[in-house]
């Protein structure tokens, strides 16, 4: 390997670990379900190629050795770039199991509706609305937490076989990389879907042929136990829509309980297909990885989000198109609060639950706890 590639064989072996770990947690062919068979691995999406874990390696390492290329001509020095690698397989493995901890908050919507915001260690919120006619989850987390979150949301006193279905926001790992843990509807675009299938996480934007970004989608799928919904599972919203609310197309509506929820679809300066969720009567606004109080990360979340930056150079796959989004998104908030008199709750793909303040910057509502595991 050494003579091959610009690494130790002790980064070489790191890496095999991780990927041993993939195949382990039964490596997208349902392992969280415990339904491991066959048709599983038929069904699921990519890595349904049946590679040995040596041959993934080699894959894998080949990709690394192409973006240890790209970024020192950028200037930047190989060693940080093979650190952002372990640390982020090792972060993951770390926060997992009796790692595992999450920011919690609570918010009642209405008399039959509580919603949960479950913010995992690393990579996106888990959102569920708990309410008398079953549970409605938005965004599942990374597959490598999925039997942590199911602890949690026991404890929680949330019965997750009440689980409806999913809606999923968009096609990174950390937000719909557990949808395989789940055997019900998972909604999405179908930008969403054709991403998941290909491994891409650029795809459909200016830097769907960026090197970077698929050794990236490679590296979190292997290091995050990727396991999205199976394609059975899997529903799709229209593609488009001549229909708008604020500066959103409307993809149409969902209830969840006794309050309706509008599909918007993004610009796409996230990720192809992002959707956010919209619900005028019950104020709340699902922002995906558009709009997010970062103030409310702390260090560790913030430090983990950096190796994502880094390694990709911006999480956006259109930086421009991004800010566009995320102007419409305060937009969209600020015109609700005109029209209707209350406060849209943001609900961000990462961090807290917030409301803008008199300057249309995020802040966390209401208390926010801290789960640890109960092992
Ligand atoms: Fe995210």
């Amino acid at each position: 390997m050494t003579d091959k590639y610009p690494f130790s064989d002790d980064f070489t072996e790191k890496i095999r670990l991780f990927l041993t770990k993939f195949e382990e947690s039964g490596g997208n062919r349902g392992g969280n379900t415990g339904n491991n068979d066959n048709n599983d691995v038929e069904e699921n999406i990519y890595f349904k190629d049946g590679k040995s874990v040596d041959e993934k390696l080699t894959e894998f390492l080949d990709g690394i050795a192409k973006t240890v290329e790209i970024l020192t001509e950028k200037g930047e020095s190989k060693e940080v770039i093979l650190r952002n690698y372990t640390d982020c397989g090792e972060f993951l493995l770390n926060t997992s199991g009796s790692g595992f901890y999450a920011d919690v908050q609570i918010q009642k919507i209405n008399d039959s509706i509580t919603l949960y915001c479950f913010q995992t260690p690393g990579g996106g919120s888990i959102y569920l609305f708990d309410t008398s006619g079953g549970i409605v989850m938005v965004d599942t987390g990374y597959g490598i937490y999925a039997d942590d979150a199911k602890r949690m949301f026991k404890y929680y006193g949330l019965d997750i076989s009440r689980l409806k279905f999913i809606i999923v926001t968009h096609a990174d790992s950390d937000h719909c990389g557990a949808g395989g843990a789940y055997d019900v509807p998972a909604y999405m675009h179908p930008g969403t879907l054709e991403i998941i299938r290909c491994g891409n996480r650029a795809w459909g934007s200016i830097h769907e042929s960026s090197t970077l970004e698929k050794v990236y989608t490679t590296m979190i799928a292997y290091f995050s136990h990727w396991n999205p919904s199976k394609e059975k599972n899997i529903r799709l919203f229209p593609e488009n829509s001549i229909e708008k609310i604020g500066n959103f197309e409307n993809l149409g509506t969902l209830p969840v309980g006794d309050i309706k929820i509008n599909v918007l679809l993004s610009d796409g300066g996230h990720q192809f297909g992002q959707l956010i969720l919209y619900s005028e009567d019950a104020n709340l606004l699902f922002t995906a990885d558009t709009l997010m109080n970062f103030t409310s990360f702390d260090a560790s979340r913030r430090n983990y989000n950096s190796i994502a930056d880094f390694l990709v150079t911006s999480v956006n796959v259109d930086s421009e198109l991004a800010r566009k989004e995320r102007k419409s998104a305060v937009a969209l908030a600020l015109e609700h609060e005109a029209k209707t008199g209350r406060k849209c709750l943001i609900c961000g793909g990462h961090g807290t639950i917030s409301t803008l303040n008199s300057e249309g910057k995020p802040e966390t509502l209401g208390s926010v706890e801290h789960y640890t595991p109960k092992l």
